[in-house]
């Protein structure tokens, strides 16, 4: 695999070839995802529950996405690496940019922030200053606690609306990337038709330009499966070929099917 920037992921989205992102936090996953020729690998902030057991995302901080992106980095020369700013990291704009600047310096190629309209003016000083953006709709979950719970985002016609208006304002503002997260399959189909930057799913259903999976989940060794994820160790026998496996069934579209979304 060559190398993989923004520009490569915005012609496949334009040649319409799904990509696969999958998430790794240290050298030796990181190692495993490049091998496997996945074009995005996720620092998500996911850690504070698969490597920290914190039972959120809530309590990981800068230092934790510092350390992690630095590893993970070390590991992977070729994928485009997206690092997390963790809860409350980007909650105004100057403490973003310090944040941004602090995982683009650990190794990080884009940074993913979680929200909508209230991000606008970040992103757009963000991506003035060089930093490429990824947002993140629909189930937020740093926002756990004001959400109530894990659930669906966007089931009722004003929700959707909202999520879909956010999605565009991302854009405009200057995004390169989205990722939309436990949403019903028809608001997700509509979104990533009408954006023209590449649109990630993870329960979002099959019609994303791409879709991202937490590793742990996908190997099938987090202390909870949710619905839209998938067990591509158990169907194969190895790490290498599960990721393999996975990279492979989101390009040919066999993956996500509607098992593993909402309607
Ligand atoms: O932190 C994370 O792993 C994420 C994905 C679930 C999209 O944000």
């Amino acid at each position: 695999m060559k190398s993989v920037t923004i520009n490569t992921l915005k012609a496949m989205k334009s040649q319409g070839e799904k990509f696969p992102v999958i998430t790794s936090y240290d050298a030796s996953f990181a190692s495993v995802v490049e091998a496997a020729g996945i074009e995005v690998l996720l620092v998500g902030d996911s850690l504070g529950d698969v490597i920290q057991g914190q039972g959120s995302t809530v309590p990981v901080t800068m230092e934790d996405m510092i350390y992690h992106t630095q590893a993970a980095c070390r590991g992977n020369s070729k994928s485009l690496i997206v690092a997390d700013l963790p809860f409350m990291a980007y909650a105004i704009e100057e403490q973003a940019m310090e944040n941004a600047a602090l995982l683009m310096q650990a190794g990080a190629h884009v940074v993913k922030l979680e929200g909508g309209v209230w991000l606008e003016d970040t992103v757009a000083m963000l991506a003035e200053r060089g930093v490429p953006v990824c947002g993140h709709l629909g189930l937020t979950p740093q926002s756990v606690n004001k959400m109530g719970g894990y659930r669906v985002q966007g089931k009722d016609e004003d929700a959707a609306e909202q999520i879909y208006t956010d999605a565009r304002i991302l854009e405009d503002a200057g995004a390169d990337m989205l990722v939309l997260e436990c949403v019903p399959t028809p608001l997700a189909k509509r979104i990533s038709e009408a954006l023209e930057i590449p649109v990630i799913g993870i329960g979002a259903g099959p019609y994303t330009d791409a879709q991202v999976l937490v590793i742990y989940d996908m190997l099938g060794i987090s202390p909870r499966q949710p619905k839209f994820t998938k067990n591509f160790l158990a169907e194969t026998g190895s790490i290498q070929q599960a990721l393999r496996s996975y990279a492979d069934q989101v390009r040919s579209g066999a993956f996500p099917t509607t098992e593993h979304s909402f309607k």
